[in-house]
């Protein structure tokens, strides 16, 4: 394909952990024998009771279950906190970059740290919160963040984090469904100089969630919030309260730790779960050998603690590695196109992780921004959440690694707890836009649309052939959608829902989402969740939703809206559905474009032709495909003709 390769340069090969040759070997021992790999790995854990079991699992209808370390006890937090008193007490656990630079930052060490989520645990403790419990944590990007979700691990609770930018409504649906009683929050978020109504937005949601108790509230920036008598809780008072000293619990490694909700094709978003003892090791281990990290470096992972990428690899893979993590509040442009790489500087940051988004809104600002800065402390970059474009991979690789760090573009989702497809830097020759070759254990499959598994080179459906420690465990509320969403399309394999290409050197390319799920600036989003918004509001009589392409967002959201016939659509209209969806979901589900249309591409039997509305919206109207089997081909017409002018 004359694609550029990138060899691993030589002080790489000579001083990572691991090289060509071990990556070999390790990999092969860990398909052939993952009992015995996955046993070594998991020493990187301190267990209260050591496991006697390593792996019980099956893909299986019948005897369907997914158990890793099944009779081991350990707590999580212990592993993150206590183990490092003795030896790194004093170092610093966590960096904090405020929203403004001319805000003091905060560096917390471990010992400070731990007593941070020893009093916030007797908090919770105090509050009723027992083993099992749930409770959603709804902050922005402090250090609190960690604390909250350690403090949960400590007492067995399981946190559910909802990302900042969601909505009253959407924060709702999470709490309710989850059945928390307790929401953690703070008074208002910072971000680019702008103020997130944090607070107000959880009492807007309490009026939807009856189930909340309980509001802990934090004090970010001290604005004005009200507190509601017997329901808010005070953050500073209740921890200046609480002892400093707390025992973990001992949980049984399959535990659940978390909930995270994440969008599927269908329905509303789905409550992924994740235990503790397999995802323990798994991020620990990936986060190891995927950034070559040693103890003490400084790390910078630039992900929304909300998002997977913010539990895995902000706070819980870099804290159980005994290492300095860094978390920034605000954004890449603010208050210039600089910024990510002055805290880079300030921080003598060792690896960068971030989005390709980020990167590509940052290239389009030009190199100045970056060249104006040194970087010189910068060892790796990483790359996450979407497909990186090879034009975007070789400015990241040139421009702000000045050719010097292997890039690892890490394919990983919600549900796999980590990365799966991945360089490691001292080990894999780097190809822009591969995310190569699988992290050890993991055994990816291509398949055809018949279940066929495809050898050598070619282009299928991803699948992965069996367990690795991280995958998720359960939907929250609903054992039997887990296995009907990922185990049934293709029997006895985990489908993925991505497509993918092999090339002739066995290196995968993911080619993006294959079902109704949709990519926009490494965010995921159901198409069917912004339909449903869409059709709440009542001029809307139905809504479409699909992928367009975008050269910043990577995929932008292109929405076919058809009205009550006794609606005139026009422009106010259509700015206040844009409006309306941004209150329903959040900014992060603004649409880009909405194409009034008076009918939708239909078959006879009423199904949406959603692959006449796809090409429509990436422009591909020359080959529309087959059109025969429209109910009424003259919408399709119509659609033509009436395409909004994009910019
Ligand atoms: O389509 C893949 C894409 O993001 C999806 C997972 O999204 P989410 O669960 O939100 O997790 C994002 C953070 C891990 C995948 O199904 N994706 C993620 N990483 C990559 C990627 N696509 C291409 N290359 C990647 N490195």
């Amino acid at each position: 394909m004359g694609e550029a390769i990138y060899p691993v340069p030589a002080e790489w090969a000579e001083n990572a952990l691991i090289d060509d040759a071990r990556y070999t070997a390790m990999y092969q021992q860990s398909v052939s024998d993952p009992d015995a790999f996955w046993a070594t790995e998991a020493q990187r854990i301190d267990w209260i009771k050591p496991f006697t079991k390593v792996k019980n699992t099956s893909y299986h209808a019948g005897d369907f279950g997914i158990r890793w370390f099944e009779d081991g006890t350990l707590n999580l937090s212990a592993n993150a906190l206590d183990r490092h008193l003795a030896t790194r007490g004093d170092q610093i656990a966590i960096l904090w970059e405020p929203d403004s630079p001319d805000e003091a930052e905060r560096r917390i060490t471990y010992r400070e740290l731990h007593e941070m989520v020893c009093r916030f645990a007797n908090v919770l403790k105090d509050q009723g919160v027992a083993r099992g419990d749930r409770v959603t944590i709804y902050l922005p990007m402090v250090p609190e963040a960690a604390v909250a979700m350690l403090a949960c691990a400590r007492v067995g609770a399981i946190h559910s984090i909802v990302f900042a930018g969601f909505s009253p409504e959407a924060l709702a649906g999470r709490v309710e469904d989850c059945g928390s009683r307790i929401v953690i929050t703070a008074d208002e978020g910072l971000r680019g100089g702008k103020k997130v109504p944090l607070k107000k937005n959880v009492d807007a949601a309490a009026a939807h969630a009856p189930g909340i108790e309980k509001v802990i509230v934090l004090k970010r920036t001290g604005g004005d919030v009200p507190m509601v008598a017997g329901r808010d809780i005070d953050w500073h008072t209740a921890c200046a309260a609480a002892s400093p000293e707390n025992t973990p619990e001992e949980m049984n490694a399959e535990d659940p730790l978390f909930i995270l909700y994440t969008s599927g094709s269908t329905g509303k978003p789905k409550g992924v779960l994740h235990t503790t003892g397999g995802y323990s090791v798994w991020v620990s281990a990936t986060h190891q050998y995927v950034f070559d990290y040693r103890p003490g470096q400084i790390y910078w992972c630039a992900a929304d603690v909300g998002w997977v990428t913010g539990h895995s690899y902000l706070i819980y893979g870099p804290l159980l590695n005994g290492g300095t993590t860094l978390m920034f509040e605000g954004v890449p442009n603010y208050p210039d196109p600089s910024r990510f790489w002055q805290v880079v500087d300030k921080y003598q940051v060792e690896i960068f992780y971030g989005a390709p988004t980020a990167l590509r809104a940052l290239m389009r600002e030009g190199d100045e921004w970056v060249k104006k800065t040194s970087r010189a402390s910068l060892r790796v970059l990483g790359s996450v959440g979407e497909p990186i474009n090879p034009e975007a991979w070789e400015w990241y690789h040139k421009v702000v690694g000045e050719g010097r760090c292997p890039i690892v573009d890490t394919w990983w989702q919600t549900e796999t707890g980590g990365t799966m497809i991945t360089p490691l830097p001292g080990a894999t020759a780097l190809k822009p836009g591969s995310a190569s070759r699988p992290f050890f254990g993991v055994q990816p499959l291509l398949l055809d649309n018949d279940g066929t598994i495809m050898e050598g080179p070619g282009d299928g459906c991803l699948v992965i052939a069996d367990s690795w420690p991280g995958q998720m465990r359960g939907v929250w509320g609903d054992a039997e959608r887990f296995f009907q969403t990922y185990f049934t399309t293709f029997a006895g394999y985990y489908f993925t829902g991505d497509g993918c290409r092999r090339d002739e050197d066995g290196y995968y390319w993911i080619t993006g989402r294959i079902d109704d799920v949709i990519n926009v600036s490494g965010h995921r989003m159901g198409t069917a969740e912004i339909e449903s918004a869409l059709v709440a509001h009542e001029h809307v009589a139905e809504a479409a939703v699909v992928g367009m392409p975008h050269e910043i967002k990577g995929q932008g959201i292109y929405a076919y809206v058809t009205c009550n016939a006794d609606v005139e659509p026009d422009e106010a209209l259509r700015k206040e559905l844009i409006a309306w969806v941004r209150r329903e979901i959040g900014p992060i589900a603004t649409p880009d474009v909405i194409q009034f249309a008076p009918g939708l591409p239909k078959t006879r039997s009423g199904k949406i032709m959603r692959r006449i509305l796809r090409k429509i919206a990436e422009n591909d109207v020359g080959n529309l495909g087959d059109t025969s089997t429209l109910a009424d081909p003259s919408v399709v017409d119509h659609l033509l003709a009436n395409r909004p002018q994009l910019a």
